[in-house]
C-alpha cells in the first residue's frame, strides 16, 4: 500500500490530522491496533480549550459539539472548608472552555472522516514499527490478518499514544526523554446522574484530591486521588460515593446524586516529554510525544495543538512545496508542550496529598489562599486553564 501521510493510531490526534488533510486533498491511511468500538469505549478527557474547539470546526466535525457541548465560564476550588469560584472571562479577556467528552469528539471525527468522507482507516491492524524514517520513502510495517504488510509513505505521523511503537522506532541516542511520576493515581467513575454543581469543583482535602466533573447535564464524571497500587476491584460504587463526599464541602456533599457506575477506572499520573518531535520524515504528535497528569485537562488539548501545527506544515508542503514549517514543527510544538507540562505539574502539586507531612499541606493552603486573593495569580491560572494561544505558524 502507498499513501502521502501514513498515520499510526486512530485516537483524537490521528483522526483530526487525517480529517484536516483530507479537506485539503491530501491522501492519508490510518492504521489502528484496536477495534473501532474499543477506541470509542475508552473514557478519557472532558474539557476542551477554545483552540481545540475551533480546530474541530475547521475539520467540519464541530456541529454536534456546538449543539451539545457545555460552555463553562469558571471552575471552583474547595480547600480548608472554603469553596472559591474562579471567573475565566474576567481574568482572560472573555475566554471560556467547553465541556464535551473525548468519546464524543472521537465519534464525531470517525463519522465525518470514515462514514461520510470514506477516509481509509484500518482497525485491528497493529503497527510493528517504522523503517527508513531518514529516507524519502519511510515505511510503516504492520500486521493484518496475521500477515506482515508495508505501507510506503511520503511522511509518517506517529499518533499512537504513550505505549505506541513510533517513538520506540527511534534509536535511543537520537531522542531525549524527560519523565516524572507521581506517588498516587486517580480513581474515576462515570455515572448517569446530574452533576452536583453546574461547574467543575477541584478539591484539596486532608484525605486527598477530588474532582467533580461532567459530560452533560445528566452524566457526571468524578475522581478521587487513590494509592498507586489500588485496584478497581477494591471499590464498590457506595465506597466510591462515600469517599468522594468526605472530600467535598458539606453543602456540596449533601446535594450529591449517586447512582451505579457506567465505568470505573484508575489512571496513573505522569509528566513525560520526548524531544525532538520530528525525526527525518517521522513526526510524533499527541501522547506519543508527551503525557501530562490529568489535573487541569491539558492532555487532549495538547494533542490538538500538535495537530494544528503539523497539519499546517503538511499542507504548506503539498500546496506550496515548502519545507520550512516541517522544519519548525518540533520546536514550535514543544514550546507549548513544556508550558502545559509546567502548568499540569504545578496544579497537581498544589491540589494533591503527597504525604503525611503537615508542612506540605500548610504550604498548599497558603498558596491557595494567596491564589484566590490575587488578581495576578488568578490571571495566571485562568489563562493556562483556558489554553495558551497557538503561535502564528504560516
Ligand atoms: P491516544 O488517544 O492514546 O490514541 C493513540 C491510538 O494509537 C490508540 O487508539 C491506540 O490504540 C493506537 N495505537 C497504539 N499503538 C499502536 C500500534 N502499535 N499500532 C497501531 N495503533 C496503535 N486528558 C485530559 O485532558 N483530561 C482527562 O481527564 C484525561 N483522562 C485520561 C485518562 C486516561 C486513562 C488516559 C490514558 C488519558 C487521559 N487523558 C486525559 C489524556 C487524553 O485522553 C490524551 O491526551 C489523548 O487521548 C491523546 O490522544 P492521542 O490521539 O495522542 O493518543
Ligand atoms: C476532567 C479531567 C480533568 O483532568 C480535569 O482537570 C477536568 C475534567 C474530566 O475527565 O472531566
Amino acid at each position: 500500500m502507498r499513501t502521502q501521510v501514513g498515520i499510526i493510531g486512530s485516537g483524537p490526534s490521528g483522526l483530526l490530522l487525517a480529517r484536516l488533510l483530507h479537506l485539503q486533498g491530501i491522501d492519508t491511511v490510518i492504521l489502528e491496533s484496536h477495534s473501532r468500538d474499543y477506541v470509542l469505549g475508552r473514557i478519557r478527557a472532558g474539557v476542551i480549550e477554545q483552540g481545540m474547539a475551533d480546530l474541530l470546526r475547521e475539520a467540519k466535525a464541530g456541529e454536534r459539539m456546538d449543539k451539545e457541548g457545555l460552555i463553562h465560564e469558571g471552575i471552583n476550588i474547595a480547600f480548608d472548608d472554603r469553596l472559591e469560584r474562579i471567573d475565566f472571562p474576567k481574568h482572560t479577556d472573555g475566554k471560556v472552555v467547553m465541556v464535551y467528552g473525548q468519546t464524543e469528539i472521537t465519534y464525531d471525527l470517525m463519522k465525518a472522516h470514515i462514514d461520510e468522507a470514506g477516509g481509509k482507516v484500518y482497525y485491528d491492524t497493529p503497527v510493528i514499527g517504522v523503517e527508513g524514517y531518514d529516507t524519502d520513502s519511510p515505511k510503516i510495517i504492520y500486521e493484518q490478518n496475521g500477515q506482515r504488510q508495508e505501507l510506503v509513505c511520503d511522511f509518517v505521523a506517529g499518533c499512537d499514544g504513550y505505549h505506541g511503537v513510533s517513538r520506540k522506532s527511534i534509536p535511543a541516542d537520537k531522542i531525549s526523554l524527560f519523565e516524572r511520576t507521581y506517588p498516587f493515581g486517580w480513581l474515576g467513575i462515570l455515572s448517569d446522574v446530574p452533576p452536583v454543581n453546574e461547574e467543575l469543583i477541584y478539591a484539596n482535602h486532608p484525605r486527598g484530591f477530588a474532582l467533580c466533573s461532567m459530560r452533560s447535564h445528566t452524566r457526571s464524571r468524578y475522581y478521587v486521588q487513590c494509592e498507586l497500587d489500588d485496584k478497581v476491584e477494591n471499590w464498590t460504587d457506595d465506597a466510591f460515593w462515600d469517599e468522594l463526599r468526605r472530600r467535598l464541602p458539606p453543602r456540596v456533599a449533601d446535594s450529591m446524586k449517586t447512582g451505579p457506575r457506567l465505568e470505573m477506572s484508575i489512571a496513573p499520573l505522569r509528566s513525560f516529554v520526548a524531544e525532538p518531535m520530528r525525526f527525518g520524515r517521522l513526526f510524533l504528535a499527541g501522547d506519543s510525544a508527551h503525557i501530562v497528569p490529568p489535573t487541569g485537562a491539558k492532555g487532549l488539548n495538547l494533542a490538538a495543538s500538535d495537530i494544528y501545527y503539523l497539519s499546517r506544515a503538511f499542507i504548506a508542503y503539498y500546496k506550496e512545496k515548502r519545507t520550512d514549517l516541517l522544519d519548525r514543527y518540533s520546536e514550535t510544538a514543544l514550546r507549548r508542550v513544556w508550558k502545559a507540562i509546567r502548568f499540569s505539574w504545578w496544579y497537581t502539586s498544589l491540589m494533591h496529598k503527597f504525604d503525611d507531612d503537615m508542612m506540605t499541606s500548610r504550604l498548599q493552603i497558603a498558596e491557595l489562599d494567596y491564589l484566590v486573593n490575587s488578581d495576578a495569580a488568578l490571571t495566571t491560572l485562568s489563562e493556562n486553564y483556558v489554553g495558551l494561544p497557538y503561535e502564528k505558524f504560516e
